[in-house]
């Protein structure tokens, strides 16, 4: 059997902090008179911290000093690493454990590839870090997705070709990376955003077996018509 890469994000695909996150954002930008929707939201899922910010200033049409840019920055943080410091094995989303396993077990490699610098410390939080051959998270990385560089840096460190890559995302900007990147984008979510994936699942419980073989042996390939049927 075929060996592949298969590249997962983390926020919103491996745990539930997605929500987190927005809880965190929504709360720092009401101090600053800013507010935004759950809609808006998408914009800021898989985009690094630093653009995050720039992204809800610019929705508020406000600028910040650098200093006050970098103590906005920090206080986010923290209240979201207040929300991850509670966090349990039952935040891992359903079935993702159960296709690790099955993932291992068929000799494929993994690899994490996050925009969080926090990606490290919550993997150990919900005890999934011994499962990860490769970590490429905020720390490594100069572009943000939609570049592709997180995933690239994945695919060279696992020592596989791009197109012999498999990325589960949740955000636009990740599904867009994975596409520029040439790697079979797995959208986790809701059709009508992620429709640029190749595949796209609701959550992991939606995802076969059969299917994971399929992207295995390579006969589940990238889709080269989009707006087909979801071929799943
Ligand atoms: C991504 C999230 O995984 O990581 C974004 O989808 C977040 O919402 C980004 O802004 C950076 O995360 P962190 O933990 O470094 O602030
Ligand atoms: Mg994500």
């Amino acid at each position: 059997m075929s060996k592949k890469g298969f590249i997962f994000d983390l926020d919103g695909v491996i745990v539930d902090t997605a929500k987190y996150h927005f809880l965190a954002w929504q709360r720092l930008a009401k101090t600053i008179g800013v507010d935004f929707s759950e809609v808006q939201n998408e914009q800021l899922k898989g985009v690094s911290r630093v653009r995050s910010l720039e992204k809800i200033l610019a929705w508020g049409d406000k600028t910040l000093s650098k200093t006050e840019f970098e103590r906005l920055m920090n206080l986010k943080n923290e209240d979201y690493l207040s929300h991850v410091n509670d966090m349990e094995d039952s935040e891992i989303l359903p079935d993702v454990t159960k296709t690790l396993d099955f993932l291992i077990e068929k000799n494929q490699a993994i690899a994490l590839g996050s925009a969080s610098k926090n990606a490290t410390p919550i993997l150990e939080k919900v005890h999934l870090l011994d499962k990860f051959e490769v970590i490429v998270d905020g720390n490594d990385v100069s572009k943000a997705k939609p570049d592709p560089e997180v995933f690239l840096i994945g695919a060279n460190l696992l020592k596989l070709k791009p197109e012999d890559c498999i990325v589960f995302e949740d955000s636009v900007a990740g599904v867009q990376a994975a596409n520029t990147a040439n790697m079979i984008s797995i959208g986790i979510g809701e059709d009508d955003v992620l429709h640029e994936a190749d595949y796209i699942f609701k959550d992991f419980t939606e995802m076969s077996q059969e299917f994971l073989e399929g992207l295995i042996s390579g006969d589940k390939t990238k889709q080269i018509t989009k707006n087909l049927p979801i071929n799943n």
